[in-house]
């Protein structure tokens, strides 16, 4: 599954927020909800119930525990978690529920895959900045967050989408002052990424303790079930 990711082998440190777009999505430069629709970054609080949060925990749990964890290697752009692909078909009926809901939000002209992707993160797992394969699924990225606070870092992508490219030397040196866009992920959270967001800017899952509201919150182990769209046919 290590395909589904392109690295953009890129540190996101030093990148104070500074702007409040809405409750949960922070910039370190201005930004209007409006730009954050037309970028193509769409947030969902409270998307499911907990009911359903439990619904999905166990059902991907179901299969996860049969993976060993990986720890990532040099080159990974994720560490410490484990992951499977579920036919969506094959969740209980409530989790399929929740689904069916969000994927009723991809845009008009997608096909969603009929295959889910769970990625289970320990505490202190983390996923670098990547842009998913553009080989593998469509123009939707799109995650239901489970059991933990996360916050997810949308960077721009100065690797390009090419598979294992490294950024210029020139790109790497301007990364503290780079725009980075934070996103508060609390558990039942849907998130999905679209057009400029999803093709070209990275997107990351630290594992440092994130402040909300001033107060501190650690990670916990943490599973989103990440559904995506097919690659559009060729005319
Ligand atoms: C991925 C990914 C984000 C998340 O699996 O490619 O970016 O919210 N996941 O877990
Ligand atoms: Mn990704």
């Amino acid at each position: 599954m290590h395909a589904l990711r392109c690295s953009m082998r890129r540190a996101l440190h030093g990148q104070a927020a500074k702007f409040t777009v809405t409750p949960l999505v922070e910039a370190n430069f201005p930004l209007s909800p409006l730009d954050l629709r037309k970028f193509g970054l769409q947030v969902y609080p409270e998307f499911i119930s907990l009911e359903e949060e439990e619904a999905l925990a166990k059902d991907s749990r179901a299969h996860l525990y049969k993976q060993p964890y990986e720890a990532g290697h040099w080159d990974a752009v994720i560490m410490d978690y484990r992951e499977i692909q579920r036919p969506i078909s094959q969740m209980s009926g409530l989790s399929q529920e929740a689904i069916t809901r969000a994927l009723k939000l991809f845009p008009a002209g997608t096909t969603p895959l009929p295959t889910l992707h769970a990625l289970e993160l320990k505490p202190h797992g983390k996923i670098l900045a990547h842009v998913d394969s553009i080989k593998f699924s469509g123009g939707v990225v799109a995650g239901l967050c489970l059991l933990s606070h996360a916050c997810l870092q949308l960077t721009p992508d100065v690797g390009g989408v090419e598979e294992g490219r490294a950024p210029s030397a020139a790109a790497a040196a301007q990364h503290t002052t780079a725009p980075c866009i934070s996103i508060h992920l609390p558990p039942r959270t849907f998130y999905m990424l679209t057009g400029e967001a999803r093709y070209g800017w990275g997107h990351a899952v630290p594992s440092d303790t994130l402040t909300v509201n001033g107060e501190e919150i650690n990670r916990d182990t943490r599973i989103s079930v990440m559904l995506r769209d097919e690659l559009p046919s060729l005319p």
